[in-house]
């Protein structure tokens, strides 16, 4: 009998959905009174958005009463009416117009949500907590209005665990061999002449627990000669799993660059990915785009790898590889208590 490639690949990694916030849909995607079918971690969702408030709920997609797509349903005041009977239910689960429905407690599956930043967020937990244990932090910065909107980018899905975005952070050893090119922003087309070195860091906040911090130092090498006056610093901060990543950019003389980067786990091995950009006003836009484009053009060098990879939970590893047993440690909060089958429980691995 043999296993088909996805399914190998599969049974190699952790469970597919870790606890987090998740990005569901563009906030633009549902004005107040509309309803949109959305997946994230296996499950069917109807996001709809209130008229009253104008705050975006999540339920399951399915009816509690006959199973009828909810997302088909319409939007009343602040409750989603269920298109075969009629029943009407508010964001947390309850139905609100039933003779039944005085006593009884919220009876329908549902998730936190909210919006952040022009992004539709849910809060997914394997232990079906609703409230989340931690929220987004604020942007002062975009609050401001010091940093504005600059554009987003839907790069469809990539067959690949969420947890690789986080291996990928603290495997300092691939950033010469696979990142160490130039490419022209947006392409896969490569600037031979230019090299680029990549002084890589990680470290965990201080305080809460569900962060941790990427630090990428990039100076071009151009001609085999290291160019100082190119030195940028990328802080990157993953709030969560790797659901949502926020990136700093700091250019010289230029100024700064915000890139909001989502993996929401539709299916295992099934990521869909976003990004969602914002810089000072006074950064030309073909500038934003084109460090936006060398990002992203960088990130799809680590999808040609992560799409056909599998997991190897215990790598043949050499000391100076990068700080991974701890981003383990780090990554097991997400991974509720007995849930945990392949990360590795021990710290010996380059630490
Ligand atoms: S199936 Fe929704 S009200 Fe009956
Ligand atoms: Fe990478």
């Amino acid at each position: 009998m043999s296993v088909n490639l996805t399914r190998y690949r599969e049974l190699t990694y952790p469970p597919p959905f870790p606890d987090g916030w998740y990005r569901v849909a563009a906030s633009g995607e549902i004005k107040p009174g509309e309803v949109k079918h959305v997946q994230c971690a296996g499950e069917q969702i109807a996001l709809f958005r209130s008229k009253t408030d104008g705050g975006i709920a999540a339920v399951d997609a399915f009816c509690p009463h006959q199973g009828a797509n909810l997302a088909h349903g319409r939007v009343k005041g602040d409750r989603l009416e269920c298109p075969f009977h009629g029943w009407q239910l508010d964001g947390n689960g309850r139905i609100r117009d039933h003779p039944c429905a005085k006593d009884q407690p919220a009876v329908h599956r549902h998730w936190n949500a909210i919006d952040y930043y022009g992004m539709a967020m849910i809060y997914w937990s394997a232990r079906r907590d609703v409230q989340a244990p931690y929220r987004l932090p604020p942007q002062p910065n975009i609050d401001n209005r010091q940093l504005v909107y600059r554009g987003q980018y839907d790069a469809g899905e990539v067959a690949t665990h969420i947890i690789e975005f986080a291996e990928n952070i603290v495997d300092f050893q691939h950033f010469s061999k696979l990142h160490g090119t130039m490419r022209i922003p947006w392409t896969n087309i490569k600037l031979p002449w230019i090299r680029i070195r990549h002084e890589p860091s990680w470290a965990l906040d201080d305080e809460l627990e569900h962060i941790s911090y990427f630090g990428d130092e990039t100076t071009f090498e151009i001609g085999g000669r290291i160019c100082e006056r190119t030195r940028s610093r990328a802080l990157v901060t993953l709030l969560g799993p790797g659901s949502i990543v926020k990136f700093d950019l700091e250019v010289p003389r230029i100024g700064e660059i915000t890139i909001f980067q989502t993996h929401t786990p539709v299916e295992a091995l099934k990521q869909r990915v976003t990004f969602r950009w914002f810089a000072a006003r006074r950064v030309p836009r073909i500038f934003v785009s084109s460090v936006v484009g060398s990002w992203v053009s960088q990130w799809r060098q680590d999808v040609e790898i992560w799409k056909r990879k599998i997991y190897r939970q215990r790598p043949l590893w050499t000391r100076d590889a990068g700080p991974r047993g701890k981003m383990h440690q780090w990554y097991r909060q997400f991974y509720p208590d007995g849930l945990v089958t392949n990360l590795s429980e021990n710290n010996d691995n380059g630490d």
